[in-house]
Parts: structure tokens; sequence; C-alpha cells
């Protein structure tokens, strides 16, 4: 049982991830500078699990705070969530990316160094395979970047793998996820995007709560079962008990390894769409629009490896990825900020 901190890990998938991790027996402590998220998880982390995990305010560029928060809490692993992930925002801010991101990995890493921690556990995407990939995605496929935030995902595994080979006593999990949705079951945390959102099911969320009109399909000319993109959807409560899987396999004296966090399984927007109208009862209005420049028709995970080494099988359904998402939604319309 070990004291594990959490970069970023008052947002979406490093709440989560402390959930399965209190429940495991780990004390998960969160590190975050509150730009995409916000404290109030803490006490609906509590009403789960019983535990309220300790909450940090730091920025992880701070890497003398990074070293004194490492010594005081004698952390053995540190999970390395905090990151931008904006795809279309990148192209508009590429420095923020690169400092954020990269530098932020850098700083990490030198406080783990001086503090003596050696296990680290990093946040990293299916972006890496670049778009001429071809699916299902292995991990030992080439990578490569077509935007900002993909070329900070490729950099930061970089930069970990090659101090990793000057540095013995180092030892890393690499998990690339592919696209986390849903909710924990209870409703109590969730995602909630700042603004438009981005992706896919938050919008589909809003869409179903009446914030947003209709939703726009990007593409039905995809050479797919209906023309549409295909994605690999997992639930973020499979993707956190991936991370504990993966941080008990370093912790136990194995060696680095990087490995897809996916299901294998390919599922189209409008399939999506049809199944979340069945999980909540709403309709979802939608328009079919022009391709998403930078989209690809197919992105699904080979899952092989991570069910080879770390035991990990997804257990819930894209009906349970629904389900859930739209708990977390219909109870939180405006997210952790009460009504
Ligand atoms: N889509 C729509 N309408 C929307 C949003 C998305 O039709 O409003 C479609 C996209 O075209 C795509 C699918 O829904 O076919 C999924 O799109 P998301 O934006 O939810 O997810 P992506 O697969 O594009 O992006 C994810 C991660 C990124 C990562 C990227 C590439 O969110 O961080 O995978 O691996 F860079």
């Amino acid at each position: 049982m070990a004291n594990i901190l959490l970069t970023g890990g008052t947002g979406y998938i490093g709440a989560h991830t402390a959930v399965v991790l209190i429940e495991s027996g780990h004390t998960p402590i969160l590190l975050d500078n509150f730009s995409n998220s916000t404290p109030k998880v803490a006490e609906r982390i509590q009403v789960i699990t019983g535990v309220k995990p300790m909450v940090i305010e730091q920025d992880v560029l701070d890497t003398a705070a990074l070293v004194d928060v490492l010594n005081t809490h004698d952390i053995q692993a540190v999970i390395h969530f905090a990151a931008h992930k904006a795809v279309g925002e990148s192209v508009e801010k590429p420095l923020s990316y690169y400092q954020n991101n990269v530098m932020g990995t850098l700083s990490v890493l030198a406080a783990m160094a001086q503090a003596g921690v050696h296990h680290i556990v990093l946040s990293s995407s299916a972006t890496v395979y670049g778009e001429n990939g071809v699916p299902p995605m292995s991990e030992d496929a080439p990578l490569s970047a077509t935007n900002p935030y993909g070329q900070t995902k490729v950099m930061m595994e970089q930069i970990i793998r090659d101090v990793a080979v000057a540095d013995k006593t180092l030892r890393y999990a690499m998990l690339r996820y592919f696209n986390p949705v849903g909710a924990h079951p209870s409703g109590q945390i969730g995602e909630h995007p700042r603004g438009i959102p981005n992706n896919l099911m938050p919008y589909v969320q809003q869409v179903a709560i009446g914030l947003r009109e209709k939703l726009s399909v990007f593409g039905n000319d995809y050479p797919t079962a209906d023309g549409t993109g295909e994605r690999d959807y997992i639930h973020v409560m499979d993707l956190a008990r991936g991370h504990v899987l993966a941080v008990n396999h370093l912790l136990a004296g194995n060696d680095s390894f990087t490995v897809n966090l996916g299901t294998g399984k390919p599922v189209t927007v409008l399939q999506m769409v049809q199944a979340f109208e069945q999980a909540s009862g709403k309709p979802i209005a939608y328009t079919i629009a022009p391709r998403r420049a930078g989209d690809v028709a197919s992105v699904y995970a080979n899952p092989q490896l991570a069910r080879q080494l770390l035991g990990f099988e997804t257990e819930y359904t894209i009906s349970d990825m629904c389900r859930d998402a739209w708990v977390w939604q219909s109870r939180n319309p405006n997210g952790y900020d009460e009504a």
C-alpha cells in the first residue's frame, strides 16, 4: 500500500483513479492548479469511498515545491495526469501546450530524481499513433503527431524513455488512452468541460440536457459501417482500474512498459448517439456536418498487451458508459457547482 501523487488529480481521469486507488488500499494525494478542475472533487470522492483525499494546490512547473511534496508525503509513485488536452486549442496556443505538457513532465521527472521517487505512470494517448496508423493500433506502431497537443504526448513519452535509459532506478508505465467516457456509476464525479465541448460524449450529454441545440456529426462519408467516424470508447472506471493495475505492477518490481488502454471495439458516432438515446430516454438532435480537420476514419486499440502484462480486461459496455454519463450529467448540470 503506497502513497501515490496524482498530478492533475482533481481532473476527470485523476478523480476516478483516486477512487479506485482508495478502494485498493492506496493513499492518493491530489495535486492540481485547478486550471480545468476544482478541489470540490475531494468531497465527492469522500461520498463514494468514505475517505477524503488530500488536495494540494500546486503547479507542476514549480519543481522545488514538487520535491517538497514528494518528501513530505513519502510518495512512492507519481501518476502524471496534469496536461492540457484540447487538439484545436493546441494549434492556437502551441507555447502554452509545450510549456505545460513538456516542461511539466521535465519538472516532475527532475523533482522525482531529487526526492528519490522511482515510479511514474504517464497519461499518454492514442493520439501518438498519428494519422497513418492502421487499426487495431499496437504499441510497436511508429509514433507521429499532426498537432501540437499530439506532439507533446510523443515528446513526453520520449523524455521519460530517455531518462529511464540514463537512470536505471526509474520505472515507468506509459498508458495510451483511447476515448475515455462515462462517469462513476454513483453520479458523484464525472467530466465537466468548460465552454463548448470538443469531444463527442460531453457534447451529446449537453444536447440531452438542453444546453446545446444539436450535435454536428463531423462527416458521414468515411469507410465505416455507417459512414461516421469510429473510435474505441472506454469507460473511465475501466481506465481508472487500468492505472491501479499499472502502478501495482511497477511497485511489485516489474520492468517499465507501454500499453494501450482501450476495449479493442470500434463504435461509430451514430452508434454512440443511438446508445445514448436509449440510455437516457432523450432524443439527440443532430445534423451531418463536414469532416473535422485532422480526424481519421477509424481508431481502435489492440488491447492484447495490457491483458497479457496486467490482466487488464474492460468490464463496462457502451450502454453502461452512456447510462453513467447520463446519471452524472442529469444530476450535475452545472458540474461541481451547485445548481
Ligand atoms: N465528433 C462529432 N461531433 C462532435 C465531436 C466529435 O461528430 O461534436 C466525432 C469525431 O469526428 C470523431 C468522434 O466523434 O469521429 C470522436 O471525437 P472526439 O473529439 O470525442 O475524440 P477524438 O477521437 O477525435 O479525440 C480523442 C482525444 C484526443 C486525441 C484524439 C486522437 O480526445 O485527445 O482522440 O487520439 F488527440
